[in-house]
């Protein structure tokens, strides 16, 4: 017998989202620094490491995000893996893109910000884009990471935040 009774077609897209909503995964703010513009950063959950040598990292975005483009023109992205006390930086990012002045951040190899208080960073040089449906899939060759050991990390799981159990 089967635990799984909820079984429906992938293309309603309730259904796609319940299943892989409870695909646990860390949270994200991808941060980009376009020359010109203000630097920018996108709440994403939709990151893989992808290949240790070469290292390479990707993430998805959907192709009607406004931010695509800034991407697109960096050429640049750091992976910022939010601590578990940054729901907030969470839900900011997923709606206001712009970081303001008040956000510590820095930069390392490639220029786009680093949040001084992420879980982990991975600094990436954008290597190449991949059409997926309505998201465009960006792969980026990590040049630096950096990561603390004094925090745990953001979970988003079934729409909602949670952190691992001590
Ligand atoms: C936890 C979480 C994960 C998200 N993951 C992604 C993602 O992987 N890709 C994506 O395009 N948008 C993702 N979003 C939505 C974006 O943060 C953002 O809201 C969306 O791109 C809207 O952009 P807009 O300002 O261009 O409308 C996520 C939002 C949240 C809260």
């Amino acid at each position: 017998m089967s635990f799984i009774d909820n079984r429906r077609n992938a293309d309603d897209p309730a259904a796609f989202k319940a299943a892989f909503g409870r695909f646990a995964t860390g949270v994200s703010v991808v941060t980009c620094a376009p020359e010109g513009v203000e630097p920018i950063g996108v709440t994403i959950n939709s990151l893989s490491s992808v290949s240790l040598d070469p290292a390479l990292a990707m993430f998805c975005l959907d192709d009607r995000a406004v931010a695509l483009a800034q991407f697109l023109r960096a050429g640049h992205f750091a992976l910022n893996i939010l601590a578990e006390e940054q729901a907030d930086v969470s839900n900011r990012y997923a709606g206001d893109h712009v970081i303001p002045e008040s956000d510590p951040t820095e930069t390392w190899e490639s220029g786009a910000p680093i949040f001084r208080n992420a879980l982990s960073v991975a600094d990436c040089i954008l290597l190449d884009t991949y059409g997926g449906g309505d998201h465009v899939i960006l792969l980026g060759r990590v040049v630096q990471v950096g990561y603390r050991e004094d925090a745990g990390p953001l979970i988003y799981y079934g729409g909602s935040y949670g952190k691992l159990a001590p």
